[in-house]
């Protein structure tokens, strides 16, 4: 049976990757962004395959963007893909200078540490929270966590940090959401190649650093998360939830 999906941040990337996934195998797919224009874009590139995206404004940090996407979705949500994040200090000019210690640093470093949690943890719960009412049994949420929530994001700001709270987050929803058969999981991904997350901005040392600290020597694909996304969505998945999946080549490994 055809179902109905939610993946927010879906006109690139991961999120893109998996509503094509979805859509190939017949799902009705809703993506949202803040630009129009990838979501037009992908919307189009489906309807030449008979798939069914079709792409909504929304900016998911900010409540009365997602009660104005309620209007717009069906009353029924079979599976939701909190996907819609980043790191934004790769949109931040300059980053704070603690050690100036100036009110001005302060300011500015708060203002960017809440830009990643607002990002990556709010949206997602304001999402799911919003979509609360609609979430069908038999369903599955998935937030799209990160290797940086286990291993830090190399800086100072709160990346890490924000994707550790939405695994923490998790744990609650997975209990609120059993009793009425959905599930609720995180995967995390390690470096992704083939999205805009580093905003054109990976120096090749780093992006050669990152491929070597995999073991299996290359970094990962969209695709190698939408495939993790569709199998915890998938009928083989229901006894998983409340779980972190990590997809990173073996960057991180746990036991
Ligand atoms: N690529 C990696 O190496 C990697 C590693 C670990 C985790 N991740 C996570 O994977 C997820 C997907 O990122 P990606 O790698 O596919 O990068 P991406 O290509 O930049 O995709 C992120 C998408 O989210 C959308 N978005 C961002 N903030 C939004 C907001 N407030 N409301 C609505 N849409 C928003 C963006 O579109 P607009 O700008 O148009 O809104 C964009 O389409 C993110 O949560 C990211 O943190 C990625």
């Amino acid at each position: 049976m055809a179902r109905t999906i939610l993946i927010t941040g879906g006109g690139t990337g991961i999120g893109r990757a998996t509503a094509r996934h979805f859509a190939e195998r017949g799902d009705t797919v809703f993506v949202t962004g803040r630009r129009p224009e990838p979501l037009d874009r992908l919307a189009k590139e489906a309807a030449e395959v008979d798939g069914d995206i079709r792409g909504l404004v929304c900016d998911h940090t900010k409540p009365e963007a997602l009660t104005a996407l309620l209007a717009r979705l069906p009353e029924r949500i079979d599976v939701l893909v909190n996907n819609a994040g980043g790191n934004t200090d790769f949109d931040t000019a300059s980053q704070p200078d603690l050690e100036l210690g100036e009110e001005a640093d302060l300011i500015a470093y708060a203002q960017a540490f809440r830009a990643n949690l607002d990002a990556n943890l709010l949206s997602a719960a304001l999402t799911t929270r919003a979509l609360d009412p609609r979430l069908a049994r038999g369903g599955a949420v998935v937030h799209i966590g990160s290797i940086a929530a286990n291993r830090g994001s190399g800086s100072y700001g709160s990346n890490g940090a924000s994707k550790a709270g939405l695994s923490t987050w998790n744990l609650d929803l997975a209990n609120a959401l059993g009793p009425r058969d959905i599930t609720a999981n995180v995967v995390a991904p390690g470096f992704i190649a083939d999205t805009e997350f580093f905003r054109d901005r990976l120096p090749a040392e780093r992006r050669e650093h990152l491929v070597a600290s995999t073991a299996t020597g290359r970094a990962g694909a969209p695709s190698d998360v939408a495939e993790t996304i569709a199998f915890l969505a998938s009928p083989g998945a229901r006894h998983i939830t409340g779980q972190v999946l990590h997809v990173n080549g073996g960057a991180h490994k746990t036991r």
